[in-house]
C-alpha cells in the first residue's frame, strides 16, 4: 500500500500511511524525493544494516520507521578507581577528545586515592495535574480519605516492585491555585530500586487519576461542581532533586603537580578560581556543565539509559537556587584540594534497553552488573573526571592542544588520507601544533610528487 502519486509534491503534500510501508518502500520514497542521488542514499543506509537479520530486526523494532542504524563509537576509559575498586568505563560518544580526557583524569586520581562516591537519595517523582473548582479544605479532606484507595487500586501494578522493597512512598496534595486558578497536583513519590521506573510511575499515576475522578463523584461532602475533577495530565517528573549522588576526589595540594611549569599551589588556586567563575557566571556555567555532561551522557548512553531525562533533570538542578550554576565545586582547606559534584541521576540497570540491546548488556557486564545506585556513582564520577580534565586543561595549556590532537584523525579522514599518510602525519603532528590549515598544508605537501 504505497499511498503516493508520482505527481505529488513531497514538500507540500503529506504522505499517508508511511508507517505501514515496508522498509524498502520507506527508503525508496525518502531517497527518491529527499536526496539528490537516490541510489547513493540507499547504499549509505544499507551499509549500516547489520548482516545478522535477528539483530537488525531487534534494532528495527526499538522505534518506528527504522531505515538504518546510527552508529556512535563505543570507547573505554580504563583505570577508574571508584570506592577502592577499579572500573573500565564504557562511553558512547562522538566527540574526539572525551574518552582520552576521562582516561587521563582517571589515571591522575588513581595514584591519589581514586574517586569516592555515595548515593544521597533515590526518590523518584510523578504528578497528577488536575483542576478543582471548590473549597480547598474539602479537597484536602477528600485526598486524605482516599489514600488507602489509591494504594489498593494500584496493587496489581505495585505488587512486584513491593516484593523487592520498592513502591509508592507518598501521595500529597499540592495547592497551586496561587499560580493558576483551580490548579492542584497529586505530588507522588516512588522508590523504584534498580529500575529507572518511568513505566511503573506513569502506570501508577494514570491509575491515581482514575481513582481521583471516580471517588470524587461519590464523595458526599462535595457539591455537584466539586465532584467533577478535571485531570489535565499524569506524568513522572524528570526533575528528581532527591535522587541524588555525590562524587569527590581530594589530595594534598602538594600532590597536584600536573605539569613541570606550574606549581601545585598555583594549579590548585587556578582550579578553584575557574570553578568559582562557573558558580557565579551563567555563560561559563553552561559550558562548564556541558563538559561534565560529556562524561555523564557517554556512560548513560552506553548503559542504555535515557540521556534526555538525565540532561533535563541535571540542568534544572543546576538552576535550583534561582541562577544557573556549576554542578561541580572545588576548595582548598588546610592544604587539601577537594573537588566534588552533586547531581540528580534517575538511572536503571533493569528494564528498558538494559536486557535488550546487546552492547548495553555488555557495557553493564563490563561494569560488574551494577545496581542502579552503583551506576549512579559511576556516572557521577565520569562527570567529575571529565570536568577535572577539561578545567585543568583550560587553566593551563588551553583546550585546543589536546582537542586538536584528538581531532587530527577526523581532519585526515575528511582529506581521505590513506593509512600510510595517516601514519606519517600523526608522527609529524606529535611535534607540531595541530590546526586545520596546518594539517591540510602538511597533507598537500606529502601528496606532492
Ligand atoms: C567541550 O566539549 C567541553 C568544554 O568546553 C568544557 C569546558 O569548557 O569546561 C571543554
Amino acid at each position: 500500500m504505497y499511498l503516493w502519486q508520482q505527481n505529488q509534491d513531497p514538500m507540500t503534500q503529506p504522505i499517508q500511511g508511511f508507517s505501514k510501508l515496508d522498509k524498502a518502500a520507506k527508503i525508496d520514497w525518502l531517497a527518491t524525493h529527499f536526496t539528490g542521488d537516490p541510489e547513493e542514499a540507499k547504499k549509505v543506509l544499507a551499509q549500516y544494516w547489520n548482516t545478522d537479520r535477528q539483530l537488525q530486526q531487534l534494532h528495527d523494532e526499538f522505534i518506528e520507521n527504522t531505515i538504518s542504524n546510527f552508529y556512535l563509537p563505543l570507547g573505554i576509559a580504563p583505570n577508574f578507581k571508584i570506592n577502592d575498586r577499579l572500573y573500565a568505563l564504557p562511553m558512547a560518544i562522538e566527540e574526539s577528545s572525551v574518552v582520552a580526557a576521562a582516561s587521563k583524569a582517571a589515571k591522575f586520581w588513581l595514584d591519589r586515592g581514586g574517586f569516592k562516591a555515595r548515593v544521597l537519595g533515590t526518590q523518584k517523582i510523578g504528578q497528577v495535574h488536575f483542576m478543582f473548582d471548590g473549597a480547598p479544605e474539602k479537597l484536602d479532606a477528600f485526598i486524605e480519605s482516599i489514600q488507602e484507595v489509591f494504594i489498593t487500586d494500584t496493587a496489581a501494578i505495585t505488587k512486584n516492585m513491593e516484593k523487592r522493597g520498592g513502591g509508592i512512598t507518598g501521595i500529597v496534595l499540592r495547592d497551586k491555585t496561587a499560580e493558576l486558578q483551580h490548579y492542584y497536583q497529586l505530588h507522588c513519590t516512588f522508590e523504584t530500586l534498580d529500575a529507572m521506573g518511568a513505566n511503573f510511575i506513569n502506570s501508577c499515576l494514570e491509575q491515581f487519576a482514575e481513582t481521583l475522578q471516580r471517588e470524587a463523584k461519590t464523595y458526599r461532602p462535595f457539591t455537584a461542581d466539586e465532584s467533577t475533577i478535571e485531570v489535565v495530565m499524569s506524568i513522572l517528573s524528570n526533575y528528581v532533586p532527591e535522587c541524588l549522588v555525590r562524587a569527590e576526589v581530594e589530595c594534598p595540594v602538594s600532590e597536584l603537580q600536573l605539569r613541570p611549569d606550574i606549581s601545585p599551589a598555583v594549579f590548585a588556586e587556578k582550579m578553584v578560581r575557574a570553578v568559582t567563575i562557573a558558580e557565579i557566571e551563567p555563560h561559563r556555567a553552561v559550558t562548564h556543565n556541558k563538559g561534565i555532561m560529556n562524561g555523564i551522557d557517554a556512560v548513560v548512553l552506553a548503559t542504555g539509559n535515557d540521556f534526555r531525562a538525565v540532561e533535563a533533570g541535571v540542568h534544572a538542578y543546576a538552576a535550583k537556587d534561582g541562577r544557573y550554576q556549576s554542578l561541580t565545586h572545588a576548595s582548598v582547606t588546610d592544604g587539601i584540594f577537594s573537588f566534588w559534584i552533586e547531581i540528580p541521576l534517575a538511572l536503571g540497570t533493569v528494564g528498558g534497553l538494559t536486557s535488550l540491546h546487546p552492547l548495553v548488556k555488555l557495557a553493564l557486564e563490563i561494569l560488574g552488573n551494577p545496581s542502579a545506585k552503583e551506576l549512579m556513582q559511576l556516572v557521577a564520577v565520569a562527570g567529575l573526571a571529565q570536568n577535572f580534565a577539561a578545567v585543568s586543561s583550560l587553566v593551563t595549556t588551553g583546550i585546543q592542544e589536546g582537542h586538536m590532537k584528538m581531532h587530527l584523525m577526523n581532519i585526515l579522514n575528511q582529506l581521505h588520507a590513506n593509512a600510510e599518510e595517516k601514519k606519517v602525519l600523526t608522527a609529524y603532528f606529535k611535534k607540531h601544533t595541530v590546526t586545520h590549515s596546518a594539517v591540510v598544508s602538511a597533507f598537500e605537501k606529502l601528496r606532492q610528487p
